[in-house]
């Protein structure tokens, strides 16, 4: 029975834990948050001075950390200290695709939750309410209550044993928006079996969410409605990148295409922008743990429905570079492109899937050189994401010619045209919609080529800066 919650503790200090728990903790002065992490450098960064250093990016999060940071809100690596003392955990940590064993390649790893759920096991003292904010494979509460009633049972010492209750409580964030979606989310969804440790969670988003948006359940549908919502986004996009296809095929724009069946309530007008395919690190994750889960319980066609969404974004990354080949004049060998965006959409320095990183990856394999740039992902990460280093910092030798690192870093936009062949629009950062075509044409080597992956580009304007243009869904083409 837990008379009073002070404080919260929430297991990861990722791209959920931590502007999840700084939200929470904004609307929820009188209670302390400590975020903790097996990461020491990510919890430095949380901690840094320097708001700019935040390990995560999302506009609007620095005021927030600013406001709540060593008021109620902590980061820290100390694990057994803060789940001791804590009356609600959030376990938070990631939950990758499996590389290996049963289910490699689809099925859900869950290495960190599991040993979350020992460490919760191990240092609780109070009567501690578990939630699963980590997206989880239906019946993954089951997993942490056995591990939770297992290690109480083994304990000789009766006073020292503790009792938990697991509740799930998925997160529908987007990074980007994060900020926003916490503060006005759609709705927040729980799902349990014991009403007080319902009430008591859903008080806490009580302090700002109204009653009528939080939904409760069971545990195994909120578990798999977290699953089904991802599959459904995921779906729409793989929908309207086919689309995309035909219009271009055909002569139509997939712009009034989306504009058309975008008024019809039924289906809705978001997420229908066409795009080189989707990224972040949970759409393909969480649709092939689906496809696990029906191939498991044997339903293959319901597997293979769900995989081909999948498999349709992939198609689509990969004839990005198809066509831009094609288009210069079907060699890319030694030419420069620039490509601007990295990150899998606006507003994050996420990279995890990113259609960037595919794209980038057979652009170099035919032989370009690449100038990047994104206004947040630094080189360090895009050299960890493709695999290779800058040319420039090889002994300061522009090794063009070697196929390893044919590709080099821009800080600043302007800096990334010249004598390119082609720029590559892959991320629709503001900044793109308000380039000067007219200068980065002088800088340009003919023909010269705009692909807008995005449709974030005024087709004219590109026309009258006597550049050549190719958009995602585009019949002029
Ligand atoms: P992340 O990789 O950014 O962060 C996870 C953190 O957990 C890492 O910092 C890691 O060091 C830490 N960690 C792992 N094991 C640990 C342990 N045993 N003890 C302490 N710390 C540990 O991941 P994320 O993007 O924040 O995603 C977390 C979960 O939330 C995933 O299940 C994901 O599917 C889900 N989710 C993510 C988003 C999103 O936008 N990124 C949105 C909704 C749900
Ligand atoms: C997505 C969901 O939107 C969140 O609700 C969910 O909580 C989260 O996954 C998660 O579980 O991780 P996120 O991946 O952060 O959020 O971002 P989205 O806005 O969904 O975009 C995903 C990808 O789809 C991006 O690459 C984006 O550019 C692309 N996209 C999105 C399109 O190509 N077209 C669209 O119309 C919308």
């Amino acid at each position: 029975m837990i008379k009073e919650i002070k404080n919260i503790c929430c297991i990861g200090a990722g791209y959920v834990g931590g502007p999840t728990m700084a939200v929470i903790a904004d609307k929820c002065p009188k209670i302390n948050f400590t975020v903790i992490d097996i990461n020491e450098e990510k919890i430095r960064l949380w901690n840094s001075k320097d708001l700019s250093k935040l390990p995560v990016f999302e506009p609007g999060l620095d005021l927030v950390i600013k406001r709540c940071r060593g008021r109620n809100l902590f980061f820290s690596n100390e694990m057994k200290k803060n789940i001791a003392s804590a009356d609600i955990i959030f376990i938070s940590v990631n939950t990758p695709t499996k590389e290996k064993g049963i289910g490699a390649g689809k099925a859900s790893d869950l290495k960190y939750v599991e040993s979350c759920a020992r460490d919760v096991a191990r240092y609780s003292t109070n009567h501690t309410i578990v939630v699963e904010k980590s997206t989880l494979p239906v019946r993954t509460a089951e997993v942490i209550k056995t591990i939770l009633a297992e290690a109480q049972d083994s304990l000789k010492d009766n006073s020292k044993k503790t009792t938990f209750e697991v509740l799930s409580n998925p997160e529908f964030l987007s990074e980007g928006t994060a900020i926003k979606d916490l503060n006005e989310p759609d709705r927040v969804l729980i799902g349990g079996e014991n009403e007080e440790a319902i009430n008591i969670l859903s008080s806490l988003y009580r302090n700002w969410v109204p009653k009528e948006k939080i939904i409760l359940t069971n545990v195994w549908s909120s578990e798999l409605a977290k699953l089904t919502a991802n599959a459904f986004l995921a779906q729409r996009i793989s929908s309207i990148n086919s689309i995309a296809a035909i219009c271009e095929a055909t002569g139509a724009d997939v712009r009034e295409v989306s504009r058309a069946i975008g008024t019809d309530t039924r289906i809705g007008s978001k997420f229908l922008d066409s795009g080189p395919g989707f990224g972040g690190s949970c759409f393909k994750k969480d649709i092939l743990n689906l496809v696990y889960l029906a191939d498991y319980f044997g339903l293959p066609e319901v597997g293979a429905f769900w995989e081909e969404v999948v498999k349709i974004n992939e198609w689509n990354q990969k004839r990005i570079p198809k066509l831009i080949t094609k288009k210069l004049l079907g060699t890319i060998s030694g030419k420069r492109i620039a490509v601007l965006g990295f990150a899998f959409k606006a507003n994050t320095n996420d990279t995890r899937e990113s259609a960037a990183i595919q794209i980038c990856k057979d652009l170099i394999e035919e032989g370009a050189i690449l100038q990047i740039q994104d206004p947040k992902v630094r080189p360090k990460q895009i050299s960890i994401d493709l695999n290779m280093e800058p040319y420039e910092l090889k002994d300061n030798v522009s090794n063009h010619h070697n196929q390893k690192s044919n590709w080099i870093f821009k800080e600043e936009l302007y800096d990334s045209f010249s004598n390119t062949d082609a720029v590559v629009i892959l991320t629709e950062w503001e900044d793109y919609n308000q380039i000067e075509w007219d200068k980065v044409s002088k800088v340009m080597r003919r023909p010269a080529w705009v692909f807008d992956t995005r449709n974030i580009i005024n087709r004219e304007k590109i026309l009258k800066a006597g550049l050549k243009i190719w958009r995602i869904g585009d019949g002029l083409n």
